[in-house]
């Protein structure tokens, strides 16, 4: 199923966010401020990380995205980014079952033909696994970037049906290559760590979510901490491009 754009089509207001999109950074600074390695903050995260699918499971959120890997995280020194694959990589093995048991499908988006081979083994049998779980859907984006995701959809729609010259691209044709095209579009973007940026994330996607940046760092991050996020997101006003006027209306047919 692929679901209409926020620029297309309005989508229904609801208290509680359908689909969570989250930067999870901030794991080096709570390490250094322990004096810690920063792989001790990586570790912490993933515990933020099963705190926040078990209470977004029970507050009813349908989607869930991490951003756990950028395409730029390669950049880092080599000892990280091994220790980080390391860790995806034991996760994966440890995590599988656990949501699955919980009813939570497990997505990776990205491109991750780039990772180890036992690594792509663990994804592709965990989507496998847990592909007709609903109750959530977790999406790990793991050496994502979103201009990579706009790219490599258009690249894909071409190979499908090379263009003639006078051809008009719409949305609704990109729309099902994007690497999310089995989600709605984000309604509500949290970034932990303070810093105030997309950082290539999901940059299509987030075209209509509304932004809550936090300066708690993302092994602090709890229930509380979306909680707060939760009811920020409650009192911002959706407009789509209407009026505040047209919007009221439109929510109060909503309840009638
Ligand atoms: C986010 O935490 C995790 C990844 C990017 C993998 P950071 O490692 O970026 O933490 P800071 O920003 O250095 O504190
Ligand atoms: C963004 O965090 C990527 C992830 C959380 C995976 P970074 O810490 O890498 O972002 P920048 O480089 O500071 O923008
Ligand atoms: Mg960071």
């Amino acid at each position: 199923m692929t679901h209409s754009s926020s620029t297309q089509e309005i989508p229904a207001p609801g208290a509680v966010p359908r689909h969570v999109a989250i930067i999870m950074d901030g794991n080096g600074r709570w390490a250094k401020g322990r004096r810690l390695p920063r792989i001790a903050g990586h570790r912490r995260g993933v515990e933020a990380v099963r705190e926040t699918v078990r209470a977004c499971v029970e507050r009813g959120v349908e989607y869930l995205t991490l951003f756990a890997f950028s395409s730029e995280n390669w950049r880092r020194p080599a000892d990280e980014v091994a220790l980080l694959m390391q860790l995806f990589q034991v996760a994966l093995a440890s995590e599988v079952d656990k949501l699955h048991r919980n009813g939570v499908r497990l997505k990776v988006v990205g491109d991750t033909g780039r990772f180890d081979p036992a690594i792509r083994r663990l994804i592709e049998q965990g989507e496998r696994l847990t592909a007709e779980n609903r109750r959530l859907t977790l999406t790990v984006a793991a050496n994502y970037g979103g201009r990579w995701d706009i790219l490599q959809a258009l690249s894909r729609l071409l190979a499908q049906s090379p263009a003639p010259a006078d051809r008009v691209l719409d949305e609704s044709a990109l729309a099902p290559y994007l690497a999310m095209s089995y989600a709605p579009e984000p309604d509500l973007f949290i970034r932990t760590g303070g810093e105030q940026r997309i950082s290539n994330f999901l940059l299509w996607q987030l075209a209509y979510a509304e932004l809550y940046f936090t300066d708690t760092l993302w092994p602090d991050f709890d229930a509380a901490a979306l909680d707060a996020a939760f009811a920020s997101y409650r009192q911002r006003e959706r407009r789509f491009g209407r009026t505040g006027e047209q919007t009221a209306a439109a929510k109060r047919a909503e309840v009638a």
